[in-house]
């Protein structure tokens, strides 16, 4: 999935949001050399196969998206022998890559011994990577998704050195202590650090809402991997800006208009669902909220009353026609 050598932009795990149809939606722009899918949480037993199929479908597919994005599986969880063999399942089900989450701050899950909760035990994060790294076949790639640390952003340094010592084959940074939450600023020049020191790929993520974001964290870095989460919904062009100055596709962002890439949202989800369940507006809404909050989407005012997908499409359209600059998807720089 990740190649030492090669530069590559990942779709973030985003629960609740980078589930399989927006990882289709993300995988047709050709930008993402993979996607990572929502966390997976491995609490008094292991995660059966049928869980995993049925969460991430893409696994009856050979990890791909029906747009030929990768999916690597990722899972949550404080017990070495639970998470591999959970790890093991998910192989069975046609996983071809496992992610360990070290950085979930939900309450509940940090309460319940998973997540961001295990950077504050080094010993437990290099066990746990272990466990899954020898459960799993060679040519199984494991890898693991850190934060800074829980509340102090030098945490980081020992964590990254265990994830290395579990066997993992790269790391992905967060660039936010737990504390810190999703609250600005983020904090890339330790990546740049842990990466000069460690023998494995470090991909960096956090808070690359544009391009001008991007080649900042590319100085502080100088890693050649990224993940984004948020803008890649909120800045639906930012994706093929980074990915062309990867120089992992020269593909120009479409000229869409918000009203087609929720059109097309719409019909991955018929796809995966079927057409016969109404489409809610609720997930229309929490992106066009993404875009209003962190990108260029000007007027949430206008959608946020609708009562069904049709009636948000049709308040969409309308407002295009009256406001272009309402309806168009732009890049912000
Ligand atoms: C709503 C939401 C859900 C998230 N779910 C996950 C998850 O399932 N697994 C994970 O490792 N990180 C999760 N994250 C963290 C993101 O993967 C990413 O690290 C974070 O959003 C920072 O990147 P960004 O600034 O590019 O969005 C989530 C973030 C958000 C906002």
């Amino acid at each position: 999935m990740l190649h030492p050598n090669r530069p590559a932009l990942i779709l973030a795990p985003m629960e609740g949001i980078t589930d399989a149809p927006m990882r289709d939606l993300q995988g047709a722009t050709g930008a993402f050399s993979y996607a990572v899918s929502e966390f997976l949480r491995v609490v008094a037993h292991p995660i059966p196969g049928r869980v995993f199929r049925r969460e991430i479908p893409e696994l009856l597919q050979g990890g791909k998206t029906t747009t030929g994005l990768p999916v690597q599986v990722q899972i949550l969880g404080g017990d070495p022998d639970l998470m591999a063999l959970s790890a093991m399942n998910a192989v069975q089900a046609g996983a071809t890559g496992i992610d360990i989450n070290f950085g979930c701050p939900a309450p509940t899950v940090n309460r319940h011994d998973g997540g961001a909760t295990l950077l504050k035990y080094p010993d437990r994060i290099e066990a746990i990577v272990r466990s899954v790294r020898t459960a799993v076949p060679d040519s199984i790639p494991v890898s693991a998704k850190l934060r800074l640390g829980w509340e102090d952003v030098e945490d980081i340094y020992e964590n990254a050195y265990r994830v290395v010592a579990g066997g993992a084959s790269w790391l992905t940074i967060h660039a936010r202590t737990r504390a810190q939450g999703y609250k600005p600023p983020v904090f890339w020049k330790p990546i740049g650090v842990v990466r000069e020191s460690l023998p494995i790929p470090v991909v960096a993520n956090g808070d690359i809402w544009k391009l001008d974001d991007f080649d900042r964290c590319r100085d502080e870095t100088g890693c050649i991997h990224y993940m984004i989460g948020r803008s890649a919904l909120s800045n639906p062009s930012l994706p093929y800006q980074i990915a062309e100055r990867l120089h992992i596709s020269g593909r120009p962002a479409p000229d869409w208009k918000w009203v087609d890439l929720l059109q097309e949202l719409i019909r991955y989800t018929d796809l995966h669902r079927g057409p016969k369940i109404a489409q809610s507006p609720t997930r229309l809404k929490q992106w066009l909220k993404l875009a209003a909050n962190f990108g260029n989407f000007t007027d949430f005012e206008a959608v946020k009353m609708a009562r069904s997908a049709t009636e948000l499409l049709e308040c969409l359209d309308i407002a295009s026609q009256a406001t272009p600059k309402f309806a168009t998807c732009a890049s912000v720089e």
